[in-house]
């Protein structure tokens, strides 16, 4: 199928890649004048697992076009997902992008026929019927499923492993309002449709569906970072707790956990561009149709408490021990990702440094050149390492995301300078270390 992909941020690249390998024709665009140029030569990419060989490969296959105009793409293309950003806005989604796109995109259908508009970003339930429907019918009137097939389709890739996800999803939720659109889906999804279920449901299901999915997740990492709080207030190890809660019967399978467990290590609190928003707009939405999201209410709190919370307990520690710097290991809101949006851990490096901590950071998948596009939100204090030195000395080291070769890092400075770990994320907690501190520990 002819498929154009609007705004190529991180899901819409995904998106337009994956289908693009599967054998459609992709025509990508995005106002961002210099991102769709960049994207075009290859430059500036963001950082996600495989993509640069994906985008490559459709590239040598001509299945991907970059389209100077919005125009260009609808005109060429007789599907699109609609992939923008829905940000915060005061604690609420700002439904400013998602508004402006179906305008946009509304003043090129007038003479298109059997067009499908699939709506991919994460929009509260309702927001394609109340807002996007009566955008599109005050542009094209009331008839508009006569030519027009309106879709909600939630994305669940998680950034890291966005193209593994994509290809080898475990279902993919569709909202429709007629069954034309189940048929030209399952032409889009034809290549998934063995790897996965399509499941049609009704487009505010639909909508509500990846709320909840997030909202759950989210639950889970709070509720695990209060419990772990708790414990190291009463003097015992989380871990010991978690370890025996692990082998209950209705965490295994097959004598394995399943990934979910993963969730409920403690850490500095969620961050990224997905659960901080969709939780405070869940609430929001909730409290609109006078419900009390309370359970939700508590998760965000927690969360807002959580880098706050470990920093503190790290500043008690460097006091104590006369710690007068230290090498913090990852910026990114969760390793494998070049995305600093909401990183928790970013707020943990910058409340060391402003408590006169002399503050270095590595990570190398945020590389150099993003950090200086990013250096206002980092206190001035704060010192980007490109590499390790390995004989330069540090007091401690925190670590707040996992690699190999942070492991590595931790290692060597355990053994020559037994430098103080602090490990955010519990990361060695089956290692040996000597001088070792972490969350949810006495
Ligand atoms: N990033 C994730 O992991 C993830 C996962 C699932 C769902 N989502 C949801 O998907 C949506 C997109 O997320 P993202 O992380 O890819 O965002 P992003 O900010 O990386 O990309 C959005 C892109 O849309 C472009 N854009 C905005 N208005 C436009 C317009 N009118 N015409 C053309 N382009 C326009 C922007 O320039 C930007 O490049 C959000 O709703 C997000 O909540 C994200």
């Amino acid at each position: 199928m002819k498929i154009s992909i609007i705004g190529c941020g991180y899901v819409g690249m995904v998106t337009g890649v994956c289908l693009a390998n599967s054998g459609h024709q992709v025509y990508f665009y995005d106002q961002d004048r210099e991102k769709l140029d960049n994207l075009n030569t290859g430059k500036n990419l963001i950082f996600e697992k495989n993509l640069k060989n994906k985008l490559n490969l459709a590239k040598k296959k001509n299945k991907i076009f970059f389209c100077k105009t919005l125009k260009e793409t609808i005109v060429k293309s007789e599907v699109a997902f609609i992939c923008v950003g829905t940000p915060l806005k005061k604690n609420n989604i700002n439904l400013k992008y998602i508004k402006n796109v179906t305008i946009e995109v509304a003043d090129m259908l007038k003479y298109k026929k059997n067009f499908s508009l699939i709506y991919k970003s994460t929009i509260p339930p309702s927001t394609v019927e109340e807002t996007c429907i009566p955008l599109l019918k005050k542009k094209l009137g009331n008839n508009i499923d006569k030519n027009l097939n309106i879709i909600f389709n939630p994305e669940f890739l998680r950034e890291g492993n966005a193209i593994y996800d994509f290809e080898n999803p475990i279902r993919i939720i569709l909202g429709v309002r007629n069954n034309k659109s189940k048929i030209i889906l399952r032409k889009i999804y034809k290549k998934y449709q063995k790897k996965s279920k399509l499941i049609f449901v009704d487009i505010k299901t639909a909508e509500f569906i990846k709320y909840h999915s997030n909202a759950f997740f989210s639950l889970l990492i709070s509720y695990s970072n209060e419990i772990s709080n708790l414990c190291s207030k009463i003097g015992i190890d989380y871990i010991d707790v978690f370890d025996a809660f692990k082998l209950d019967n209705r965490l295994n399978i097959n004598n394995k956990n399943p990934e979910i467990i993963n969730y409920m290590m403690p850490g500095i609190g969620y961050g990224g561009s997905c659960f901080p928003k969709d939780i405070k707009t869940f609430i929001k939405f909730s409290e609109k149709k006078n419900f009390n999201l309370s359970i939700l209410k508590n998760v965000d709190k927690i969360n807002t408490f959580q880098p706050k919370f470990i920093s503190k307990i790290i500043l008690k520690k460097f006091k104590k021990k006369n710690i007068k710097n230290c090498l913090v290991l990852g910026l990114t809101f969760k390793e494998n990702t070049d995305d600093i949006r909401n990183s928790t851990s970013i707020e943990v490096v910058n409340l060391l440094a402003e408590s006169k901590i002399k503050v270095f950071v590595y990570d190398p998948i945020f590389s150099k050149q993003l950090f200086l596009r990013n250096r206002r939100l980092f206190n001035k204090r704060i010192k980007y390492l490109d590499k390790i030195n390995f004989n330069q000395k540090f007091n401690s080291i925190v670590v707040n995301n996992i690699s190999e070769e942070f492991r590595i890092i931790v290692k060597h400075y355990d053994k020559k300078f037994d430098t103080l770990i602090f490990d955010s994320r519990r990361a060695f907690r089956n290692e040996k270390i000597n001088n070792y501190l972490g969350s949810g520990l006495k």
